[in-house]
């Protein structure tokens, strides 16, 4: 038994929710180009969990759902009150998250229907505990969701408790259709690995929200966040960088294990920066990240994923900057779901094996001779 380091190459399971194929992803044989261009999030996450797209009824009656079941639980939202503060946004997300399987009867129903309702209870659920730990922690009341209204604008209104701009809302939208699946990413093989158990779907998106809290993974938009900040200003861009490159550090934002010539997604959310960046007559993000890109293409050969500009993204919306990760599970609440109802399908126990490397044919020494 030869293991392959980080499961590189390992083809673990079949899926046909999204697929990456010669550098192109798509959801359920659609182009994320077109998806992002012309599909929202909440259709996307249909298309996710359904297999199609839905028609106007089929929305309608989606966003019907998300609007009654997008509240919390009272027994979550007091809890939320009682994290220390200074609590790292996602431990708050994993924790609350796992809470809310408590305050659902049918948190262990594993009913094929069951399961549909708790994913879009999820799904709806994530921005408002999001929001409501944003403003709790700065002493503020949490602002009831809206019916009726689609994800994007639900969170920037809650978590600003003012009616959000539409230029923002749209952007936001788009940012949520890019990160919504992504094959067998980690996070969603976490998730896919502990609801093979036969365990809960709560339990299964837990796992998945403590894998994505990571740097390597879903952490790495919050880290582009804090390079940029490091930086402090487009003069200091070439010299950071090239100090970064020449002690072998990591900038957060490149490479990726499937793509190596480059993320699909990333061109939409540089589009994106550059666009909010005119908007607010504030380019300085977007032009030190674009000049970031530069050097590190330019040295490494590595392009950036999809991580690198939603940074500049998030911050030109006026989202802090330990929320953008939280952002990221919102849209991959779709994806971990729809995956988790593809296992539940199909399922057999995940269950690899490891090449053993530690010392062989050792015996007991009694406690006294150690
Ligand atoms: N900056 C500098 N060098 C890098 C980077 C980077 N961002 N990424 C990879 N490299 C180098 C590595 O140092 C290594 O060089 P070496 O062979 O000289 O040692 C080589 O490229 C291969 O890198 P690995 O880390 O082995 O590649 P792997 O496929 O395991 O990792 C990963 C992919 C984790 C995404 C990596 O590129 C990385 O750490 N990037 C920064 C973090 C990041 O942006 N993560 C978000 C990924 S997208 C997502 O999850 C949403």
């Amino acid at each position: 038994m030869t293991a392959t380091k980080g499961l590189e190459g390992i083809v673990a399971t079949t899926s046909s929710i999204s697929s990456i194929i010669d550098g192109v992803l798509t959801y359920r044989g659609i182009n994320i180009d077109d998806l992002a261009e012309n599909a929202s999030f909440e259709e996307v996450a249909y298309l996710l969990w359904y297999g199609k797209l839905p028609n106007q009824s089929e929305l309608n009656e989606l966003l019907q759902q998300f609007g009654a079941y997008s509240a919390l639980p009272a027994g979550v939202l007091d809890s939320l009150k009682i994290y220390p503060k200074g609590t790292n946004s996602m431990a708050a997300l994993r924790t609350a998250v796992s809470s809310l399987a408590l305050f659902d009867e049918q948190a262990n129903d594993m009913s094929k229907e069951a399961n549909i309702k708790k994913a879009i209870k999820i799904q709806a659920q994530i921005p408002t505990l999001i929001a409501a730990f944003a403003r709790i922690r700065e002493g503020k009341e949490p602002v009831a969701p809206k019916k009726g209204v689609s994800i994007a604008y639900n969170f920037l209104y809650m978590l600003n408790g003012t009616e959000p701009d539409q230029v923002a809302v749209k952007a936001l939208d788009q940012a949520l259709v890019l990160h919504a699946d992504h094959e067998l990413n980690a996070s969603t093989f976490a998730a896919r690995v502990t609801v093979a158990t036969l365990s809960d779907i709560y339990s299964g998106i837990t796992s998945a929200i403590g894998a994505l809290k990571g740097p390597l993974h879903g952490g790495a938009n919050e880290a582009v966040m804090v390079m940029l900040e490091e930086i402090g200003s487009f003069a200091n861009v070439e010299s950071y960088i090239n100090d970064k490159l020449a002690n072998k550090e990591k900038i957060m934002g490149f490479g990726h294990r499937v793509y190596k010539n480059g993320d699909p997604r990333a061109k939409h959310l540089q589009k994106m920066s550059r666009e909010l960046g005119k908007l607010t007559g504030s380019m300085e993000l977007y032009e030190m990240s674009v000049k970031i890109e530069e050097l590190v293409t330019g040295q490494k050969g590595l392009k950036p994923n999809v991580d690198f500009y939603s940074a500049s993204v998030y911050t030109t919306l006026g989202i802090p900057r330990d929320l953008f990760t939280p952002i990221f599970a919102i849209s991959r609440a779709s994806g971990w779901t729809a995956h988790i109802l593809e296992q539940y399908e199909n399922n057999r126990l995940i269950r690899p094996r490891a090449e053993y490397t530690g010392p062989v044919d050792q015996t007991v020494t009694p406690i006294t001779q150690r």
